[in-house]
């Protein structure tokens, strides 16, 4: 498949790269500054979605967008920001006709007493401020009927570690450990995003995974 990855600089883009481009897919990883290594099958575009005619070209001829946006945990305007980004995405979405999967957070998982985790005490209040925006986006988008989209939604603590392939999957409910903690690897992240890239079953709704044991 050919997949424009955007964020594939950051913290889980780049892992969605680096498992994509290990399955042998073409990979056209949109990114601002952050550098990242050449390799075979992959182009770089450094730019900003928000250039929408640049953007709309280099996601034209693609079978699939994952994104990975986040214009910054400390932005000023993270929320507003954050949506204004994804109501550029997904109007392309719809004008091209593009199935897209989005990383979002874990803040509207519901946990275990049937609260939503940013209700919870989960995250300290300064996280959750930079966590609003992707609840926003999913909030405002999850029914949109017009949109082939699959949101994605990791463990509450997402580590860099290594790729085990071994983790449980939900879908509005965090999943725990026996340890009753909730955690996954960014790398463990990109290999069920890339599984549902390849074999899609959430499109129209919401994946989680975590470790169970
Ligand atoms: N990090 C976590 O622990 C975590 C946990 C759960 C969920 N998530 C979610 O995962 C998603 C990605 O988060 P992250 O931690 O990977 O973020 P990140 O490390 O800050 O990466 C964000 C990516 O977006 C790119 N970007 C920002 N503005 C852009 C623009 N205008 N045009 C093109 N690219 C742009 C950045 O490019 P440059 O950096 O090159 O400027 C970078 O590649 C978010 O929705 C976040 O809520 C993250």
């Amino acid at each position: 498949m050919k997949i424009a990855i955007i964020g594939a600089s950051g913290f889980v883009g780049e892992k969605i790269v680096d498992e994509a481009l290990s399955r042998n897919h073409i990979v056209e990883a949109i990114f601002r500054r952050n550098p990242i290594v050449k390799r075979n099958n992959l182009t770089l575009h450094k730019m900003t979605i928000f250039d929408e005619e640049i953007f709309e070209n280099v996601i034209k001829d693609v079978d699939l967008i994952i994104s990975a946006y986040n214009p910054g945990y400390y932005h000023v305007d993270q929320k507003n920001r954050y949506m204004d980004a994804y109501k550029v995405i997904f109007s392309l979405c719809k004008k091209l006709n593009k199935r897209i999967i989005v990383v979002i957070g874990a803040t509207s998982l519901i946990q275990y007493d049937g609260e939503f985790v940013k209700n919870g005490l989960v995250y300290p209040k300064p996280w959750l401020k930079a966590l609003e925006g992707p609840d926003l986006v999913y909030d405002t988008y999850k029914d949109d009927k017009s949109l082939n989209v699959t949101f994605v939604s990791p463990a509450v603590e997402l580590i860099d570690g290594v790729r085990t392939t071994h983790y449980a999957y939900g879908t509005n409910h965090l999943v725990y450990d026996k340890n009753f903690e909730s955690r996954v690897s960014v790398q463990d992240l990109a290999h069920a995003i890339l599984n549902e890239a390849e074999n899609p079953k959430y499109t129209g709704s919401r994946f989680t995974i975590a470790y169970q044991e």
